[in-house]
């Protein structure tokens, strides 16, 4: 099955932003496109806000003057449904109203042909319930499309219960045709990306709620150790908060409620409160003119250790030990390997967030997974109240010794980066054992629709395959709400290549 011949008519029902960037992209890709929106003159309208992007295609010398000549000629806007009769492809991007998109796909299988190709653009809604009551459900896919479409490479094709294998494979091949990166992903709620990415909200905010670090801190370390584009309080604020509650929120309910979903009551006040984000000037930022963008937390100057005892090689946070002796501390290694942390003059240790609390021991500092200890320019730590003083004071000396900022945040288990990736992989872990999609898909996916600097499967496999789940096994016994529960998908997939040598 191959993609839409470039000749075939593609229709575009719903022209507001999505719909404009989806038709542009279908224009420039080669097809005719017809525009419909059932508000009048709307569909005129976003021909013409279609045409002068053309324009600026041009300037930028993306397009040349004849193609958007000819691209112009092939956009033609329609008054009413009939208006896309012939067409090979239709993609809906009306209102997210499951009873709108059913009556509309219902009114156009009375217009199009049997095997004309329908596909929605929902976000949240499923599929299936979609497509539910076609006439010829076999040809009814998801094309989820990101916003601003004609930029975003991903698009997620959403198989629903329906779904012929031979219409997905044409809407995949179509969306590549049009230079898109497509991912094939079975009718789950929040498809891959929507589904996977929820921790990396959800952790962020409920570090904030229990009072772990403000939002500054926890963008600055998901920013500048886990490498993450943006943190979660900054983007959220740019995607606007009731638009990124509502995702969370429909996710949440389409799971039946499922705790590793929940909503957070931080957010709920902030949209509640009209603080939605740079839109309306403020959101957990205060965007409005003048107003001073808060500091991250960071450390004072400290004086670096002597010296370091090596017990273990500090397993993820290896390269450490190099950054060390590289700064020109000694690195001693333990006589006895006692598990993996650095033991400071002080006596006390320096251990890489294990999901366990700093207070469940004695002269104890965490410290956060860094996606890369070498780039990483903060890292945070976190210790308990009854952590000595010089303890604290050496490992932030430490850090600081290797060109790091640091960030003391409270003693949260899995702190920041960490519990945000464990999860990640877990709820990744989690969709591929439901057949929502591949690994390979699931990575390309959540590095293209999220800009995660890996995606979850390499993330996984170079920090160990069993990381994760140990880490949240950790985080459950101190915080046993459900939420930190590892899937059993997520302890197979450990097991997996664990080289076990006792047979029950
Ligand atoms: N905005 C995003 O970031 C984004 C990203 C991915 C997917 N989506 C999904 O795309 C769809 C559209 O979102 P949007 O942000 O472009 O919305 P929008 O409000 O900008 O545009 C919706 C358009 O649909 C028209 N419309 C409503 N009912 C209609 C009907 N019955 N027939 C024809 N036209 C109708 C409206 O007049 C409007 O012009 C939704 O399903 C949404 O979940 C949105």
């Amino acid at each position: 099955m191959t993609a839409l011949d470039l000749s075939s008519p593609v229709a575009v029902v719903g022209t507001g932003t999505m719909g404009q960037g989806i038709a542009q992209v279908a224009l420039v890709a080669g097809h005719p496109v017809r525009l419909y929106d059932a508000a009048p003159g709307l569909a005129r309208k976003a021909a013409d806000t279609i045409a002068s992007r053309l324009d600026r295609l041009v300037e930028k010398e993306r397009l040349t003057a004849d193609e958007r000549d000819a691209a112009r000629a092939r956009l033609t806007p329609v008054d009413d449904l009939a208006g896309l009769a012939g067409c090979s492809l239709v993609v809906e991007a009306v209102v997210e109203r499951l009873d709108v998109k059913q009556e509309l796909f219902g009114a156009l299988e009375d217009v199009v042909a049997d095997d004309c190709l329908l596909a929605t653009n929902t976000s949240s809604l499923s599929v299936t319930a979609i497509g539910g009551a076609l006439r010829v459900p076999g040809r009814f896919v998801g094309l989820h499309f990101f916003n601003p479409a004609p930029l975003l490479p991903l698009v997620e094709v959403v198989s629903g219960f329906a779904t012929d294998a031979d219409a997905a494979t044409r809407a995949y091949e179509t969306a590549r045709a049009w230079g898109k990166t497509p991912v094939a992903c079975a009718d789950t709620p929040g498809f891959i990306v929507n589904r996977v990415a929820r921790p990396f909200y959800a952790e962020a905010f409920a570090v904030c709620e229990m009072q772990g670090a403000d939002p500054a801190t926890v963008d600055a370390v998901l920013r500048e150790s886990g490498g993450f584009r943006m943190g979660a309080f900054e983007l959220t604020d740019l995607i606007g908060q009731d638009v990124n509650e509502s995702v969370t929120h429909s996710v949440w309910q389409a799971f039946f409620q499922d705790v590793r979903f929940r909503p957070s009551l931080a957010q709920r006040r902030l949209v509640e409160s009209g603080r939605l984000g740079r839109k309306t000037g403020r959101g957990w930022y205060d965007h409005r003119e003048g107003a001073e963008r808060p500091e991250p937390h960071t450390a004072g100057p400290a004086e670096p250790p002597a010296y370091v005892v090596a017990e273990g090689g500090l397993g993820p946070a290896a390269e450490l030990l190099d950054l060390i002796r590289e700064a020109g501390i000694e690195v001693r290694e333990a006589e006895e390997d006692e598990g993996s942390r650095l033991v400071l003059p002080s006596g006390g240790r320096l251990v890489l967030a294990d999901g366990q609390l700093s207070a469940e021991f004695g002269d104890v500092v965490h410290f956060d997974l860094a996606l890369d200890y070498r780039k990483a320019t903060r890292i945070a730590v976190s210790h308990a109240a009854h952590t000595s003083a010089a303890t604290v004071a050496q490992a932030v000396g430490l850090f600081q010794a290797l060109g790091k900022k640091v960030s003391v945040i409270g003693d949260v288990p899995g702190m920041i980066v960490a519990r945000t990736v464990a999860r990640i992989i877990d709820l990744a872990v989690d969709a591929v054992a439901q057949g929502v999609a591949s690994e390979e898909d699931v990575d390309t996916a959540m590095r293209l629709g999220v800009n995660y600097p890996l995606g979850p499967f390499e993330w996984s496999r170079r920090l160990g395959r069993g990381w994760a789940g140990a880490l949240l096994d950790e985080m459950h016994e101190v915080d046993p709400c459900g939420r930190y529960a590892p899937s059993l998908a997520l302890h197979r997939y450990a097991c997996a290549t664990d080289q076990r040598e006792d047979t029950p």
